[in-house]
């Protein structure tokens, strides 16, 4: 990839909708884009790296009131779980943008006004059909279902059609100049078969884009007619530039826009690679340089979704092995590109063999002998043979292929070239059998002269390990004694060989301890972190399916007569209806209401539990109740509901 003479570097993730929790597919895009940032700084570029959360719309709005919740409140619950994750991550991000914040709402008026003057922007009615989920137009060629329903082509939801007063973007204006640009800049979208997906999209011809919703309420007020709202995505696709000062810090903004490398998943590609564009030549804005589509995480070939209870959420995989080897994981496995599939053979798979077999051990055997054997500093070095200069030859090539394979944002070959070389390193050892001359003292020099190249080896190795594992690098340079802390070297100034004195090596811990499978799969088995509740790291669950779900029969039942069990402190007796017949059922809710108070009052219970016999007297079902320190509280229902009614 030819080099910019341009000394900074600007590098964008999606801003995520506030209506989830994060998962591995949004930890995926901010990796990768932290790895290149990091990358960029190692090169002495002044980095810009800029993340955040998209909080508008009519899905963030959907989901509050479904968790009975304001957007705002919402979205603020939500954010921290972002910000905690990226910090476990160890996401160096310059900012973090909410869409709520009041710069970038400005920013975002000021736009819309700029293009509305322009006549970019104009008034009409829309028709059509809207899918709340994708928060996306359908285009009228997709069919109308038997039901009189459209279904959205991009996630199979049913849509919702919409009628009103709109503002709209001249899209079709920018169809030729899309296409002109799209021509020269053939290397705008990759890979490569995206841009050509968009590009014949692109040619089929563009409508004008409704860009206004007047039944939406939670988003930005279109200026001088607020009963119309921003559509939520021309709202959040000008985070790229509110984010960096448009508007505000003009200096700023001149120094890092337009953006090098934006981030984005393949499911949002039209909106960045069509939308995005056509909005900043509107603008009259240079446009981004690359957008990057990155492939589909799945999990055991599935797509991730909460209905099939197999999203997998980061900080359990965080708390059990850290940040370094997910991180590896995720940007060794695939392409950039290519879908992956994450299961957790796979996933112990690499890091026992990368991590713990071909790093790990290396960095074992070569720091235990040089302070076993030197106490940890290599002096009196033997002279240099041919084969510890092909160590340090063939790392100077690698570096460089490296270097190129991160310039090109190819990060899953620039590890394989980096472990190819930490291989070949324990090629080098083998062949040169340190272990072998040990104590023999007219063989020191030779054994501090091996040490010595395997420390230079680990050292460069790891400085390229770098971007995507930073704490390991970190670590493994404190072992060797370095006094300079990785990133405080830049990339162009790494040399193979560094003085034999500055190493002051210590004896090792391992770095990363081999994972069992079963119990990885057993530790990582928890529930994916709820909006509302803190996730319980003390709890394990196992799923159920939904047909064992659906074997339990739960019905409403009224109380029609109670009374203490004798000599329990914590047992009632009562005689229940449940529509069709009355029961009996021992409850132990004795401690938290008296016989008198549940006379009449209704609750859930399992009916189809086996009968159990409890202090000799046949209990018939079990009623659901919460254990507050020890005591049973009973969910009662907000209005009176006929006995026997089926719960599910
Ligand atoms: O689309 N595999 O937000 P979003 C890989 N707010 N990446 C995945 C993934 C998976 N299974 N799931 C999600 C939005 N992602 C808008 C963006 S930008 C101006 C507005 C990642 O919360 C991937 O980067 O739905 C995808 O594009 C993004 O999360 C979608 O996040
Ligand atoms: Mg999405």
């Amino acid at each position: 990839m030819e080099e910019r003479s341009k000394n900074t570097f600007y590098v964008t993730t999606p801003i995520y909708y506030v209506n989830d929790v994060p998962h591995i597919g949004h930890a995926y895009t901010t990796i990768i884009a932290d790895a290149l940032a990091r990358y960029q700084r190692l090169k002495g570029k002044k980095v810009f790296f800029l993340t955040g959360t998209d909080e508008h719309g009519q899905k963030i709005e959907k989901t509050a009131i479904e968790k009975e919740l304001n957007p705002q409140q919402l979205a603020d619950r939500v954010v921290v779980r972002f910000k905690e994750l990226w910090q476990k991550l160890n996401i160096s991000y310059d900012y973090f943008i909410r869409t709520t914040e009041k710069f970038h709402e400005e920013g975002v008026q000021k736009i819309f006004k700029k293009l509305l003057e322009k006549g970019d922007i104009y008034k009409g009615i829309y028709q059509g059909w809207y899918c709340i989920s994708e928060e996306n137009f359908l285009s009228e060629d997709v069919p109308l279902e038997a039901d009189g329903y459209k279904i959205c082509p991009d996630c199979g939801r049913r849509a919702t059609m919409i009628e009103e007063e709109s503002y709209f973007f001249r899209l079709s204006a920018y169809q030729k100049p899309l296409l002109e640009f799209y021509e020269a800049n053939p290397q705008f979208v990759r890979p490569q078969t995206r841009m050509n997906e968009v590009v014949s999209f692109v040619r089929q011809g563009l409508k004008d884009l409704s860009i206004t919703r007047t039944t939406v309420k939670w988003g930005i007020p279109v200026p001088g007619d607020p009963k119309h709202t921003i559509y939520v995505w021309f709202d959040a696709l000008h985070n790229y530039l509110t984010g960096i000062g448009y508007d505000w810090n003009p200096e700023l903004f001149q120094t890092f826009w337009p953006a090098d490398v934006q981030l984005i998943g393949k499911d949002i590609l039209r909106f960045h690679a069509i939308f995005w564009p056509a909005f900043l030549l509107a603008s009259e804005l240079p446009l981004p340089r690359t957008i990057l589509g990155h492939g589909w995480w799945l999990k055991d070939e599935a797509k991730m979704s909460k209905s099939k209870g197999n999203v997998l959420d980061p900080n359990i995989i965080l708390e059990s092995v850290g940040a370094d080897p997910l991180r590896y994981f995720l940007l060794r496995e695939i392409p950039i590109g290519q879908d992956g599939n994450f299961s957790h053979e796979a996933f112990v798979h690499r890091v026992n063999s990368d991590l713990a077999n071909d790093l790990g051990n290396l960095v074992q055997r070569t720091l235990t002998m040089a302070v076993n054997y030197f106490n940890g500093s290599l002096e009196k070095l033997g002279p240099e043979e041919e084969i510890d200069k092909k160590l340090a030859q063939s790392f100077e090539e690698t570096k460089n292929r490296v270097y190129a394979f991160y310039d090109d944002y190819n990060l899953n070959r620039a590890l394989e070239e980096i472990w190819g070389y930490l291989n070949y390193t324990n090629k080098y050892l083998a062949e040169c059998q340190p272990w072998k001359i040990a104590g023999k003292s007219e063989t020191h020099p030779r054994l501090a002269r091996i040490l010595y190249q395997a420390a230079c080896a680990l050292r460069a190795a790891s400085y390229l390990i770098y971007p995507v594992m930073p704490q390991t690098t970190e670590k493994i340079w404190k072992l060797l004694g370095q006094s300079k802390k990785p990133a405080e070297i830049c990339a162009a100034d790494l040399n193979f060989y560094e003085r034999p004195e500055s190493f002051s090596i210590r004896r090792p811990e391992a770095l990363f301890p081999r994972i069992n499978l079963q119990e990885f799969i057993k530790d990582t088995k928890k529930p994916e972190g709820e909006i509302n509740q803190p996730i319980r790291r003390e709890e394990k669950m196992e799923y159920i399916s939904f047909d064992e779900f659906k074997k339990m029969d739960l019905r409403v039942a009224k109380v029609l007569a109670a009374e203490r069990v004798p000599n329990t402190n914590k047992l009632l007796k009562l005689q229940i209806d449940l529509g069709s017949e009355q029961r009996q059922i021992i409850a132990g809710v004795a401690e938290s209401y008296s016989p008198e108070e549940l006379v009449g009052k209704e609750f859930i219970i399992i009916a189809n539990l086996q009968p159990a016999v409890i202090r000799g007297i046949e209990s018939q079902g079990m009623l659901l109740a919460a254990e507050v320190e020890g005591k049973a509280i009973i969910p009662f229902f907000d209005r009176e509901i006929p006995p026997g009614t089926k719960v599910k």
